[in-house]
């Protein structure tokens, strides 16, 4: 393939973005993928095999989380056994990151070049359940309603975090889900932690994302340990309990749009059980359009809810260099911030205060 020259349109933007992304990797502790993309980014400037392969994807916000994708799609190969070069820097698979990573990288992408092309226009599917341990607190504090909630999440990947309840967590002394599950959470919180005694009855769970993953197929697990960053055996390690527990814990997971299905199920709610939607780091990968939309039916949903139907939503979302968990129960509809923490979970700083946790 010819290289790309230097000065295409938005190699600049593209150089912005890969930067970007290089530092969040660096902060949220992937030495190993800080030092890919910087390699990347050089591969950009001579017009190498990332340029050509990024070039489509140039003025892509960085919502769009291209970078991820692009280092999923290597990750993929190298999970599949077919890049044993790159596999040699991968802690994933047995390897060690080395100086000449970075390179093996550049080089990886231009020997897969069609495959990594095509896997790019996928989207995102980082099915991250250490946001279970940022969620937790806040179903807690709906369970303290006293109602069953009925949970329905948008863009749930392969449903991880809807099964929240079937993984353990332990602060101090308390603790909360069974103790015999393949996932715990040992002192997920910095600080005080939620109070792990409340009632927490699910009534119903349900979820939708546009790309479905089916987390007991082969390929399904595949795909979402790609998403997982090599050097981080612990997101690994969670990330192969929670699918142990996927395996015996069925949940639906609709194939739809999170607009279309959130207005069809809020549409109804349920007498006597606390209707809850809920979504994770899903927000940006919307249209504005639909950003809005989404929004507009929350409200609805919200205007229409009475005591003995409440009406919750639940999210986390980037709020600057940390996650924010934010809660909203209608009535009355007032929204609290509820914890801070990473974009993969803990850390979790557990900020609501006694009125938010008794909504
Ligand atoms: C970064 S993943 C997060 C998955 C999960 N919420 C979590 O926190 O682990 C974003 C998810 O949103 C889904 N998604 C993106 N746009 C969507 C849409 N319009 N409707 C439904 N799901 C969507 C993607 O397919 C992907 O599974």
């Amino acid at each position: 393939m010819r290289p790309v020259r230097r000065d295409q349109p938005g190699t600049a933007e593209l150089r912005q973005t890969i930067e970007t992304q290089r530092i969040g990797c660096e902060m949220a502790g992937s030495a190993l993928y800080a030092h890919v993309l910087s390699a990347v980014a050089t591969d950009v400037t001579v017009g190498g095999p990332c340029a050509r392969l990024l070039a489509p994807f140039a003025s892509a916000p960085f919502g769009d989380a291209v970078l991820l994708r692009f280092l999923a799609a290597l990750h993929l190969v190298v999970l599949d056994g077919r890049e044993p070069d790159l596999a040699s820097h991968y802690p994933s698979v047995g390897g060690l990151p080395g100086p000449a990573a970075g390179l093996a990288f550049v080089a990886a992408a231009q020997r897969h070049e069609a495959e990594v092309a095509r896997l790019l226009h996928l989207g995102v599917q980082t099915n991250e359940v250490g946001r279970s341990a940022s969620l937790l607190g806040g179903f807690l504090a709906l369970g303290r309603l006293g109602l069953p909630l009925r949970v329905l999440e948008i863009g749930a990947s392969a449903g991880l975090n809807l099964r929240f309840d079937r993984y353990r967590y332990e602060a101090g002394g308390a603790s909360f889900g069974p103790v015999d599950s393949p996932l715990r959470f040992v002192d997920p919180w910095v600080g005080r932690a939620p109070d792990l005694a409340s009632p927490l009855v699910i009534a119903s769970r349900r979820g939708c994302d546009l790309d479905p993953i089916d987390p007991t197929s082969v390929a399904g697990r595949r795909r979402l340990q790609a998403y997982i960053w090599p050097d981080q055996p612990q997101r690994r390690a969670r990330l192969d309990a929670a699918l142990a527990v996927a395996g015996k814990f069925p949940v639906v997971i609709d194939a739809a749009d999170a607009v279309v299905w959130a207005s069809e199920y809020l549409a109804d709610s349920v007498p006597g059980q606390l209707t809850v939607l809920v979504h994770s780091i899903m927000f940006q990968y919307l249209p504005p359009d639909s950003r809005r939309a989404l929004l507009m039916v929350i409200d609805r949903a919200g205007a229409c809810a009475t005591t003995d139907a409440p009406v919750a939503w639940l999210r986390m979302e980037p709020g600057g260099d940390v996650a924010e968990t934010r809660l909203t129960v209608w009535p009355p509809g007032i929204p609290h911030l509820m914890a801070t923490s990473s974009y993969h979970g803990p850390p979790v700083a557990w900020v609501a205060t006694d009125q938010a946790s008794a909504q």
